[in-house]
């Protein structure tokens, strides 16, 4: 069992770290932890935010777990050199397509949420993203139009086996759970959206027992805040998924309690908390590293097959905050490492 750990940049080494110290308390046999770099910290060592001795190791492992990526002092280099390039390298040369966002509330955290208790108690949801297509990887440039004003253009668009496989991924997740499927565009506007909801209501012929709705993007979006109980698997597009699984994750709590899953059509596949490095907060020991644990027990889950021993990280992240441990992006005081204590007691 090779795990490929990409720490990244900011506070992506405090958390993986935490993840770590969990996997290892499990007593895995034959769990090979493979560290290699990514993002910004690759590109000042090595001139590319993603090497290609990191991508190879990636690709030998069973599982990727991954920190975050994104430091300002890259902002200024060249697109492809941008630290955010080594994620979307990944997801493409990986075929990593399917993007699973879980939201769902702990019990005790209902008050952390920026909703009212009784609303934010009813989430449990599943976000599942397309990951490779959409306006993400289209052409795209800066051009210089014959007057000489500059444009900005990205090219969106969507194939309709690209749809068919995600909507696939939906409706199967949809079957494991409440049997109600909300796929999200805006084919009220854009071309692209609608080939996708045309697509994704075929799909929906092989799923009798699925009762599939089509939601615009910025309803959905009103929706989620206003009545999230109602969503069980939602299916999106690149772009909107990014955008609403952010969204997601102020219902439940804090940005810092969801873990996310990119797979491809094997059983590789890449986890990550949703934040991103917050350069602000690191190095200070501050970071909530739940999201991170909480993504190694998808790892062990979805990539080694391992439920019984995900399931107990889950539990133990559960039963920490039943306790009452918080970090301070959920209005408490422990730090990284004690939230990782906490974690790794209760296991
Ligand atoms: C995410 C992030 C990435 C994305 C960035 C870091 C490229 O926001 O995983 O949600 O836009 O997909
Ligand atoms: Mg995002």
């Amino acid at each position: 069992m090779k795990i490929a750990v990409l720490a990244g940049d900011g506070i992506g080494s405090e958390i993986i770290r935490e993840a770590v110290r969990v996997l290892q308390a499990l007593d895995l046999p034959g769990l090979e932890l493979i560290p290699a770099d990514v993002g910004g910290m690759a590109y000042k060592k090595h001139g590319h935010p993603l090497p290609a001795e990191t991508l190879q190791i990636a690709r030998a492992a069973d599982g990727i777990l991954f920190g975050a990526v994104g430091d300002p002092d890259c902002d200024n280099l060249e697109r492809h050199l941008r630290p955010e390039q080594a994620i979307l390298g990944l997801r493409k040369e990986l075929g990593l397509f399917a993007n699973l966002r879980p939201a769902k509330v702990f019990k005790g955290l209902e008050d952390a949420s920026a909703l009212r208790p009784e609303v934010a108690g009813a989430i449990d949801l599943l976000i599942v993203r397309e990951l490779n297509g959409d306006v993400y990887f289209g052409e795209k440039g800066i051009r210089t139009l014959p007057d000489g004003r500059r444009q900005g253009w990205d090219m969106m668009s969507y194939a309709e086996d690209e749809v068919r496989r995600i909507a696939h991924v939906a409706f199967k997740a949809a079957m494991g759970r409440k049997k109600k499927l909300c796929s999200v565009d805006k084919a009220n506007v854009l071309e692209t959206f609608q080939l996708w909801r045309d697509v994704v209501s075929e799909v929906a012929a092989d799923y009798p027992e699925v009762e599939l709705t089509h939601m615009y993007v910025d309803n959905a979006a009103m929706q989620l805040v206003r009545n999230p109980g109602q969503f069980d698997v939602i299916v999106t597009g690149n772009m909107f998924g990014d955008i609403l699984s952010d969204q997601a994750s102020m219902c439940v709590g804090s940005i810092g309690m969801l873990a996310s899953a990119s797979l491809s059509e094997g059983k590789l596949g890449l986890y990550e908390p949703i934040h991103g490095s917050a350069p602000d907060i690191a190095g200070k020991g501050l970071a909530n590293p739940m999201a991170t644990v909480l993504s190694a027990a998808m790892l062990l889950r979805h990539s080694l097959g391992l439920e019984e021993q995900a399931a107990r990280i889950e539990a133990a992240v559960a039963r920490a905050l039943a306790d009452g441990i918080r970090g301070a992006d959920l209005g408490g005081t422990l730090g990284t490492v004690a939230i990782g204590d906490a974690i790794v007691e209760r296991l």
